[in-house]
């Protein structure tokens, strides 16, 4: 029987550290640090956004985290480059083992859906400009209920728009607070250990299994199959 697999899209298909080289034309050796405070925040403004009930879309979370990152590395940046690497963000890579992945998991008949923060449009941009938009079945945004993850309320979406009972969808994502949320929810959950330095939170909900990259996530799959 075939599964249906919501891969989650920043950081676990798509690369959030893309903008580093344009980073380190700006701020130079700080780039690293600078991306991982803007990534942390945009993420953090999205749970707060979500806790308050003030959604405003995924991309204006990317823009307010970046300004205050500016403001954090004492760094002001013209409205030219603010602009450049906000689109640079919206034409993020993608990591190396996915295209494959995704060819093979088809091949083996699941249903494979984009499950993301970002909207419809964002998230359909970013998979056509990796190469990518033509493995998916389906593309599902938090934007259609207005919440963000982990809300229980947009895993919840995700099974409608699939169709499908919790116990019978997989959660693909290297963000653990995402897998957190897809078990408190009833689902499996795979957890894409991208840097072995990357550590998961010590909760009750645990990931069914963890990959360190999409590529044994097929064997993971068959092993998983229900019977
Ligand atoms: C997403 C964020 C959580 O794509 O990475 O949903």
């Amino acid at each position: 029987m075939a599964l249906t697999l919501a891969f989650d899209v920043y950081g676990t298909l798509i690369d959030t550290q893309g903008v580093l080289q344009q980073l380190q034309d700006i701020v130079g050796k700080r780039a690293k640090d600078f991306s991982a405070l803007w990534r942390n925040k945009q993420l953090e403004y999205s749970f707060r956004r979500g806790l308050m009930q003030q959604y405003r879309d995924f991309s204006i979370c990317t823009q307010h985290a970046l300004e205050f990152t500016c403001k954090q590395f004492d760094t002001p940046l013209t409205d030219t480059q603010k602009h450049s690497l906000l689109n640079t963000y919206n034409e993020l890579p993608v990591f190396n083992d996915v295209k494959a992945a995704l060819l093979q998991l088809k091949s083996e008949n699941h249903t494979l859906c984009a499950f993301s923060n970002g909207t419809m449009d964002a998230v359909t941009n970013l998979l056509k400009n990796a190469g990518i938009y033509d493995s998916f079945d389906c593309i599902v945004s938090v934007d259609e209920v207005q919440s963000f993850k982990p809300s229980p309320e947009v895993y919840a979406h995700l099974l409608k728009a699939v169709n499908s009972a919790a116990d019978k969808v997989w959660l693909i994502s290297s963000n653990a607070f995402d897998v957190i949320g897809a078990k408190s929810s009833g689902l499996h959950a795979a957890w894409v250990q991208r840097a072995a330095t990357d550590q998961f939170d010590p909760w009750e909900f645990q990931p069914d299994v963890t990959i360190s990259s999409l590529t044994q996530l097929a064997e993971q799959m068959s092993r998983n199959r229900p019977n």
